[in-house]
């Protein structure tokens, strides 16, 4: 049985020829014992989880360990399936299945059940011409990823310096992540579809409203995000995703744990709002975006 590290290096290997030095831009290759290498010498060795960090600067503290381990434990749970399936349909349906395969690229991976899950759905149409790659500045979420699996490609990286040849991606997820309009273009392929998962005013509006007075914080619009997407692609299609689970206390404490809307709440608002509660009923209201290059 081979471990993790190997793995990772032979699937990186078979795929060697999408990634790119983010430091100089030229090719990268797989050498022995298990480093990505670049012509002129820029070397990132891979870590025994079998994931590579090729970040030049690191993420702000705030997306640590206990957050990404509350996100797993809420994505097991079931509480994103209905987003992951809804992305994986509208993976198959917008690639022909005649391809040679698909490239996919999940941009702001976080712990990467997302990507796991997404990869698996789409599994029995493409099989092993399925290349899927996780990138995130956030090492702790990268290194959670790689720890489960071992037959996607994990890097700590940033989105707006991605390691990757231009053109290589069929597909480039980007949810409720940051963006980095003018990488992904360069990153798409021609016949490519950046699928941009946002939050609209519902989502998680229960959160919201136990945990902020001030109507504007309550309120939220994602006007602008959608500005700023159309103005960088073409958008061949929007669908809104809207469903609501009912989550028992622990989940609700993994869920709290997990978004940055509770950042800006006091500790002891959370405690008491947790303490009152057995269970609650969450709102899941997200905008999905479905772009294309726009035409030069
Ligand atoms: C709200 S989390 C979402 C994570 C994951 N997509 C999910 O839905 O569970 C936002 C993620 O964006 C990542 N991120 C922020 N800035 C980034 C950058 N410049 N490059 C890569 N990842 C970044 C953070 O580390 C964090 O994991
Ligand atoms: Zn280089």
């Amino acid at each position: 049985m081979l471990n993790k590290k190997m793995r990772s290096a032979a699937l990186m290997t078979r795929f060697e020829t999408v990634f790119q030095c983010p430091l100089c831009a030229r090719e990268m290759k797989v050498v022995s014992p298990q480093s990505l290498v670049c012509p002129n010498d820029h070397t990132f060795d891979l870590a025994k989880q079998g994931y590579v960090n090729v970040a030049t600067h690191s993420s702000s503290g705030k997306y640590d360990k206990d957050l990404f381990e509350a996100r797993k434990a809420l994505a097991e749970s079931g509480f994103f399936e209905p987003l992951c399936e809804m992305l994986s349909g509208q993976i198959k349906d917008g690639l022909p299945l005649d391809k040679k395969g698909a490239k996919i690229l999940d941009a702001g991976c976080g712990e990467g059940s997302h990507l796991i899950r997404i990869t698996e759905k789409l599994k029995p149409s493409f099989g092993s011409r399925l290349f899927g790659a996780g990138i995130d500045l956030s090492k702790a979420g990268v290194l959670a990823a790689a720890r489960r699996d071992a037959e996607l490609v994990w890097l700590v990286a940033d989105l707006a310096k991605a390691p990757f040849q231009s053109g290589t991606f069929d597909v480039i997820l980007n949810i409720l992540s940051p963006s980095n309009y003018e990488e992904f273009t360069r990153l798409l392929s021609d016949e490519g579809a950046v699928i941009k998962v946002i939050p609209k005013s519902g989502y998680l509006k229960e959160l919201r409203e136990a945990f902020y007075d001030e109507p504007e914080k309550r309120a939220y619009s994602n006007q602008l995000t959608v500005d700023r997407f159309s103005a960088h692609f073409d958008v061949a299609k929007r669908r809104e995703l809207s469903y609501r689970s009912v989550l028992d206390r622990r989940q609700l404490a993994q869920l709290i744990r997990m978004t940055p809307l509770s950042w800006r709440t006091d500790e002891e608002r959370i405690k008491s709002y947790l303490m009152k509660k057995k269970a609650a009923t969450m709102s899941v209201n997200l905008d999905i975006l479905i772009g294309r290059k726009k035409a030069k």
